[in-house]
C-alpha cells in the first residue's frame, strides 16, 4: 500500500515502504499550498527542474529533516553549493536503486533555469518502481510527448500529470497523455494555483473516465489517497 498526497501545485507527498518522499516542495509563496514548509516531514526530496515553483523550500526542508535531495546533476550541484551536500544526482533515462525503490528520471519537455539564473540542466519527470514492484509516474512540468507510450508500457498503478495549460499540458493534451500512459489511476497537478492555471478538474475527470479505463482521482490541496 502506498499513499499519495497533493499539497497544491506540483507539490506531492508519496509514502512507500515506510519512506516519506516529497516532490517539488513549493510551499512558501504558493497560494494553493495546504501546509507550510516548517511542518512537512521528508526522508527524500525530489526536484524535477530548476524553476522556483519546484525547487521551492527544498533546501530549508532538507536542512530541518535531514532529507536527501535527488535531482539532475546540475541541480544537485547547485544545491550542494547552497550548503546542503546530502544529495544524489541522476540524469534522464538513468535509474538508481534507492532505499524506497528504483527511481528513473524521465524526459520532460520544459525549461529548468534555477531561481538565481543558474543553468538547471534538463527538466525531468520521475518513474518510481516501489520495492513491491508497483510503478508510479510523476510527470511534473511537461508538454505532451509521444514517448509517454514507452512509460505507459511499463504498466502504471498511478500517473500524476499536469493539466494547468500555459506552462505545461492542458486538459486536452492531458487526456491524450492518459490514453498513452494507460495508468490504473491518474491525478491532475499543476492547475488552479493561480488564475492563469484555472481548470475544471471535475469535468476533466468525467471525460477521462468516459474515454479511458483509467480512474481519475481529483484531490483538494492537502488531500490524500492510498492505493
Ligand atoms: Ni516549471
Ligand atoms: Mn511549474
Amino acid at each position: 500500500m502506498d499513499k499519495f498526497t497533493w499539497y497544491g501545485h506540483a507539490a506531492i507527498g508519496l509514502e512507500t515502504g515506510g519512506y516519506k518522499l516529497l516532490i517539488d516542495p513549493f510551499f512558501t509563496g504558493n497560494p494553493a499550498a495546504s501546509t507550510s514548509a516548517d511542518k512537512i516531514e521528508a526522508d527524500f526530496i525530489l526536484i524535477s527542474h530548476g524553476h522556483g515553483d519546484h525547487v521551492g523550500d527544498a533546501l530549508e526542508i532538507a536542512k530541518r529533516t535531514n532529507a536527501t535531495i535527488i535531482s539532475n546533476h546540475e541541480i544537485v550541484t547547485w544545491i550542494a553549493a547552497q550548503g546542503w551536500e546530502k544529495v544524489h544526482g541522476q540524469h534522464l533515462g538513468g535509474g538508481f536503486q534507492h532505499p524506497f525503490g528504483y527511481l528513473k528520471l524521465t524526459l520532460a519537455l520544459h525549461g529548468s533555469q534555477l531561481p538565481d539564473g543558474s543553468y538547471g540542466g534538463n527538466p525531468c519527470g520521475f518513474l518510481l518502481t516501489t520495492n513491491e514492484g508497483r510503478k508510479i509516474y510523476l510527470a511534473q512540468d511537461t508538454g505532451l510527448f509521444g514517448d509517454m507510450q514507452l512509460i505507459g508500457a511499463e504498466g502504471l498503478e498511478l500517473a500524476a500529470i499536469p493539466i494547468g495549460d500555459n506552462y505545461t499540458m492542458g486538459p486536452t493534451d492531458g487526456l491524450r497523455a492518459v490514453k498513452m500512459l494507460q495508468p490504473k489511476r491518474v491525478t491532475p497537478i499543476h492547475y488552479n494555483t493561480f488564475d492563469l492555471l484555472k481548470q475544471d478538474a471535475a469535468a476533466w475527470a468525467k471525460t477521462v473516465e468516459a474515454q479511458t479505463k483509467t480512474k481519475a482521482m481529483i484531490l483538494k490541496p492537502g488531500e490524500s489517497f492510498t492505493f
